[in-house]
């Protein structure tokens, strides 16, 4: 059986990550979708926020578990079990960083793969950020994450404005 980690911080989860978490599904036995506890950048979401979201959309998936990590992600998939981490891949951008991650992760624990999917041409720009970004400027979200997901990216923006 092999299982792979799909880590990330998913603030919030964006049809870009459940594209990637979807295709892992396919190829692996069981994905475990990591959501990383403590951020650098402070998340608009918690913690049991960010995980709802992602049980939410991914209810259909029965190979998909979701669980919040701290710490190293090698550690983690080691406890978990897991071979094999999954990322998707956007453009150029995102390749440095990426490989970087990866050859670290890869010196830290050599027993673990890092394997990338190519995000599907029309995920190619999304990013939480940036749809969290039009959303604070008044635009259409829909296009990029689920029902649920709008309705608390719009919420929190409400709560944001109530506290100027
Ligand atoms: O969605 P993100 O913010 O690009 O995800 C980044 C994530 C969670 C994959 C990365 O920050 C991570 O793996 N953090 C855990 C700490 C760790 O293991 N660091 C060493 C490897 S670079």
């Amino acid at each position: 059986m092999t299982i792979a980690v799909c880590p990330g911080s998913f603030d919030p989860v964006t049809y870009g990550h459940i594209d990637i978490i979807k295709r892992a599904a396919k190829i692996f036995d069981k994905v475990i979708v990591a959501v990383l506890v403590n951020m650098e950048k402070k998340p608009w979401f918690t913690i049991e926020e960010r995980t709802d979201f992602l049980r939410k959309v991914t209810a259909d998936i029965p190979n998909v578990e979701i669980v919040g990590f701290e710490g190293l992600l090698v550690d983690f998939a080691a406890a978990c079990n897991a071979k094999v981490i999954v990322k998707g891949l956007r453009a150029v951008s995102d390749f440095e960083y990426e490989f970087q991650m990866a050859l670290t992760n890869n010196k830290l624990n050599n027993n673990i793969e890092t394997v990338f999917l190519t995000t599907s041409s029309e995920n190619m720009y999304l990013s939480s950020s940036i749809v969290k970004q039009v959303g604070l400027l008044g635009g259409d979200i829909s296009p990029f994450v689920p029902e649920c997901v709008r309705e608390g990216i719009l919420q929190r923006i409400k709560q944001r404005s109530n506290l100027k």
